[in-house]
């Protein structure tokens, strides 16, 4: 591992963009527009050695994968979720997983404020009308957004995005959020949920999907929201009561909603079989969970998974890692780096640090991240010792991977 070219193995049409990243730090990349089964991808990963492996939400990677494939360090994901991922297997395994969670923030936060306007306009009708060969031109009930006021329950990054973006067209904002939350430009935090429903012309979610966060807007919420008031979603579709609002919706005290996520889901693409009660009724914009699905969010996800796996191989820095503890350590001139990834059991700190003593080695910076299975140290030497003390490292029993950097 601290040869610096390296086998990368980048599955599922990955953006050349990370390919690119990684090529220029001089590693040998192979790419593929397909996924692996699980016996085929451990084949390809022994057969060629693979040490990075980067797959999109196609590919499986079990803990089978880990327990068979000692040469993989590290595990890009190029894609935000990692429900494909053994991730318990990963971090076992000494192999570090990195995603990009918040590559495509910027591409919902777009969509939504062009589902503001669409709503204010009725523009999904009107262009189904116009399709229909049926001319409608009419004002009523059509609004301009300046001056309305949008309420954003979930001040996360997209939150945030959505409320900086509706601003600059003239809109009043109010957040919402279980935790204290710095307002962008002019946006003002609402009292409660029920304040923001009260006031809002526009309801906006951007929560997870938590016990929470589950239906957190059915009858109750859409019976205190404004008449007439839009509601969009797409954040997780387990956050609306979908019949409560297609009911709402239809007594017309719900003026219109924008939805992209749905409590279930079609898998496939070419799936004809989509049904929601929201089909039909008037002012509703219906899309398949596009709201990160941009190219612009493709590139960002590869330069920053790639970002990271390459900060990993340099600097041992596990930032963003979902199989890692935390760690990071800015490197300094003149130090010499090894990391440690060892199961978290008790003693072993002081077994490394015997170790280090035995090689009269002097530590100038240590940082260590624990979770529940395993723990994670960065240590820098003011001298050339990590190779000779990677190797005494191997012989502990906890030691799961010892890497000395270049
Ligand atoms: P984030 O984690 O940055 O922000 C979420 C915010 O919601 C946090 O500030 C959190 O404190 C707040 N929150 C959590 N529980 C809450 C509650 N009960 N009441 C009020 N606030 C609460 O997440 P991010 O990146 O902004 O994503 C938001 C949502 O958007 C997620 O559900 C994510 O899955 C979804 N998403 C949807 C996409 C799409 O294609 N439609 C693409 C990307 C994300």
């Amino acid at each position: 591992m601290d040869t610096p070219n390296l086998n990368i193995l980048l599955l599922e049409n990955i953006h050349a963009v990370a390919r690119q990243a990684l090529e220029n730090q001089g590693h040998r990349v192979a790419t593929t527009g397909a996924s692996l089964k699980e016996d085929e991808l451990i084949a390809r990963i022994n057969a060629e050695r693979i040490d990075i492996l980067g797959i999109r939400s196609r590919t499986q990677v079990t803990a089978r994968v880990f327990e068979s494939c000692p040469s993989l360090v590290a595990l890009g994901a190029f894609c935000i979720g990692t429900n494909q991922i053994d991730l318990e297997a990963a971090g076992t395994a000494g192999v570090a997983v990195f995603n990009a969670p918040f590559s495509n923030t910027r591409s919902v936060a777009e969509l939504v404020i062009a589902e503001i306007v669409m709503l204010s306009r009725q523009l999904g009708d009107r262009t189904r009308e116009m399709h229909q060969g049926q001319w409608r031109k009419v004002a009523a009930g059509s609004n301009e957004v300046r001056n309305k006021t949008l309420g954003i329950v979930g001040y996360g990054h997209i939150g945030r995005q959505v409320g900086v973006l509706a601003e600059m067209m003239g809109m009043r904002v109010v957040f919402h959020d279980i935790a204290q939350r710095l307002p962008m430009g002019n946006n003002r935090s609402a009292d409660s949920l029920e304040e923001l429903l009260d006031v809002s012309d526009f309801v906006t979610l951007h929560v997870p999907e938590t016990p929470l966060t589950f239906r957190m807007i059915a009858e109750p919420q859409l019976a205190g929201m404004k008449k007439g008031a839009r509601l969009i979603n797409a954040s997780r579709g387990t956050v609306v009561d979908i019949p409560a609002l297609a009911a709402a919706l239809a007594s017309g005290h719900i003026g219109g909603a924008a939805v992209d996520v749905f409590p279930v889901e079609p898998e496939a693409n070419s799936s004809d079989d989509f049904r929601s009660e929201l089909m039909g009724l008037p002012n509703v914009v219906l899309t398949p969970h596009i709201g990160g699905s941009t190219s612009e969010a493709q590139e960002n996800i590869g330069r920053e998974v790639a970002g990271s796996l390459l900060r990993y191989l340099a600097s041992g820095s596990t930032t963003g890692s979902v199989s890692f503890p935390d760690v990071d350590l800015p490197r300094m001139p003149n130090t010499h780096r090894l990391v440690h990834v060892h199961k978290n059991v008790p003693g072993v700190l002081g077994d490394v640090n015997r170790i280090i003593a035995a090689r009269s080695a002097n530590i100038l910076a240590q940082v260590l991240g624990t979770n529940a299975r395993i723990g994670y140290v960065i240590i820098d030497f003011d001298a050339p010792v990590a190779e000779d003390i990677c190797t005494d490292l191997t012989g502990l029993t906890a030691t799961i991977r010892a890497r000395a950097l270049a």
